[in-house]
């Protein structure tokens, strides 16, 4: 119950790894805990947004106030999203499979005996940040992450034009990231270049979005 400066403001999340079916029992997946993207779904409900957070499977608890829908697949994320449009803004924290397996079979694949191990053909998964940056009803602002070892600002901002989103949350991951419970961000934006401390990924979240809510003032 503190200030809710975003308060009539709808933004969707997207948070956790996908996971992409091989076959009925199989998938392949990362090692996203969803941590950032819940804390932010959090922090941004906590000042008075209505949040809808896109996830995957995670073992993070719901967010208080926040309206969570649980997806697997990448192309589930891209529909839920959609879905939940329009919004004010988007935050795609999620760790989405860069690609899928091209035939999910229908029935389990058999191990059998003297039998070669399977071959599996890939294929490129949608890029839920570049659909949205560039949706009809595109939210007015979109923010996504880029977590790279090296030349990490120069990346940021070569992705931010690609996506076409609005400001990149980048950091170093060659430090240790993923699962860990600290972040070192680079704000990256059209404008230029914010250098935030390393700090817990809560108080992450809690910048982030009194960031967004300053946009909105
Ligand atoms: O291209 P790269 O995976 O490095 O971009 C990371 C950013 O793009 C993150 O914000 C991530 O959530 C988003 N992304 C996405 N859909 C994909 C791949 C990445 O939304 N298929």
């Amino acid at each position: 119950f503190g200030p809710q400066p975003l308060a009539g403001r709808h933004i969707i999340v997207t948070s956790g790894p996908t996971q992409e079916p091989i076959d009925p029992v199989r998938y392949i997946s990362n090692r996203s805990s969803g941590k950032q993207g819940h804390a932010i779904a959090g922090a941004l409900a906590a000042l008075g947004a209505r949040v809808t957070l896109v996830s995957g499977p995670v073992v993070q608890p719901d967010p208080p106030g926040v309206e969570v829908v649980r997806i697997e697949s990448a192309r589930d994320m891209l529909a839920a999203c959609e879905a939940a449009l329009p919004a004010d803004a988007a935050v795609c924290a999620a760790a989405v499979a860069d690609w899928r397996v091209a035939r999910e079979a229908d029935q389990k694949l058999k191990k059998e005996p003297g039998a070669d191990a399977p071959t599996l053909s890939m294929t490129l998964n949608p890029d839920i940040l570049a659909t949205l940056s560039t949706h009809a009803q595109r939210p007015a602002l979109v923010v996504g992450f880029a977590a790279e070892t090296e030349h990490v600002i120069e990346h940021a901002k070569s992705k931010l034009a690609r996506k076409g989103c609005d400001w990149i949350l980048a950091n170093d991951v060659s430090v240790g990231v993923f699962g860990a419970e600290e972040n070192t961000i680079h704000l990256v934006t059209k404008q230029g270049v914010e250098d935030w401390p390393r700090l817990p990924k809560s108080d992450v979240a809690a910048r982030l979005a009194a960031r967004i809510a300053e946009a909105f003032a």
